[in-house]
């Protein structure tokens, strides 16, 4: 088989082998149900509690909880409707912004079903929240703020370390941020961030795995009934193996992050610096200060769908829109609320790289770019 070269990596990401196989050993020597109470049972719940501490180490976090889920998704609708449920006696105002991945963003306008007040604040030319307009959204119902860490589709990262000293001051709001694209890649200070959510698969870890990581003091309620496992909050019987192997995957990107990141910005340089010298043909939406992992770019009399099919026949696996809406909605609506120009936003190419990708590579990207651009009629 051809040589593939993958730069969609912010879809999903290849599993590492020391993950794999951890998670072959666990699933063989630790089957038995943490719940249980006979020995085998308790071997299991050691690890699990083993895999959360190791996650709380890796991140230098102690003070906080790990709640396990099935990925982002699970988590993001776990940390907003069950922060809200637990506390609509404090207020019932939450903000978020129009960049938000669907899992927050459909978790956050579903709370208005139960008299939540949603302010949906809008992204600048660089696509992120403007400081100014988190705070002039505050008010005395506002019971939580909801903002990325790192967008899916631009890479752009959100201030979270400015409008978390800012709401120290303010003791009824909690921060929530998604950090599905931004944990073992962009340094994000977790300080004052009182709950965040991953997941596995983007990290080299599994599909299906993923937590949910809060401060000990906030409270939540379940959003599924169940047996009460994960403090009560995840029903299910818990998925040790994934857990385990989230845990891994985990230290391991950690450990990578400052080398990784090094060669990345490297890769990212290389394509930037061929997009910026072709502005007749390309109109980039990812920006220096971006993190390097995720480049976008709309393109400017080409459509986008045919040119990601095209660099596809030529085993270039690349995105058009993120893989969450590519098969429904036919534009970006974060690259829309950047520009407000349709044309633009309908025709994003996203590149997202991993620590495998090369120089080579990209330069490959290049040469098809060009070629398939000449190929194609306007
Ligand atoms: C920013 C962000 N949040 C949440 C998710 C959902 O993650 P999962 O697929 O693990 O549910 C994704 C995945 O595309 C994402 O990029």
């Amino acid at each position: 088989m051809a040589k593939i070269i993958y730069l969609d990596n912010a879809a999903t990401s290849k599993v590492f082998p020391e993950v794999l196989d951890s998670y072959q050993r666990i699933t063989t020597e630790y089957f038995a149900n943490p719940s249980s109470i006979h020995a085998l049972g308790q071997k299991s719940a050691r690890l699990l509690e083993t895999s959360r501490a190791q996650i709380l180490r890796t991140l230098k976090l102690d003070n906080h909880e790990v709640i396990f889920t099935s990925g982002a998704t699970e988590a993001n609708n776990l940390a907003i409707k069950g922060y809200c449920f637990a506390n609509k006696t404090r207020g019932n105002h939450i903000i978020t912004n129009a960049g938000e991945h669907p899992s927050v963003l459909n978790s956050i306008l579903e709370m208005e079903q139960f008299g939540f007040e949603v302010t949906v604040l809008p992204l600048n030319d660089k696509g992120v929240v403007e400081v100014k307009d988190v705070v002039h959204a505050l008010n005395k119902r506002t019971i939580l703020v909801s903002l990325m860490a790192v967008n899916n589709e631009t890479g752009a990262i959100n201030p979270l370390e400015e409008i978390g000293e800012i709401l120290k001051t303010y003791p009824k709001i909690v921060l929530h941020a998604d950090m599905a694209q931004a944990i073992g890649k962009v340094p994000i200070p977790l300080d004052n961030i009182d709950l965040f959510t991953f997941a596995g698969h983007k990290i080299h870890g599994l599909q299906g795995s993923g937590a949910l990581i809060k401060k000990k003091n906030i409270l939540l309620r379940a959003i599924n009934a169940g047996g009460g496992q994960e403090y009560n909050l995840r029903s299910g019987t818990n998925t040790l193996a994934l857990s385990a192997s989230l845990a891994k995957a985990l230290r391991l990107i950690v450990e990578q992050q400052k080398d990784n990141y090094q060669h990345i910005a490297k890769l990212r340089d290389r394509l930037l610096k061929y997009l910026n010298e072709h502005p007749d043909k390309y109109k980039l939406n990812s920006y220096f200060q971006a993190n390097p992992y995720i480049v976008n770019f709309s393109l400017l009399n080409r459509k986008a769908s045919v040119v990601v099919e095209a660099l596809s026949n030529r085993n270039i696996m690349v995105s058009s829109l993120s893989a969450c809406h590519s098969k429904k909605e036919k534009h970006s609506a974060v690259i829309y609320a950047m520009c407000q120009n349709m044309q633009l936003a309908a025709n994003t190419i996203r590149i997202s790289f991993s620590y495998e990708n090369t120089l080579e590579e990209v330069d490959t990207l290049i040469a098809n770019l060009e070629d398939i651009l000449k190929e194609i009629k306007q």
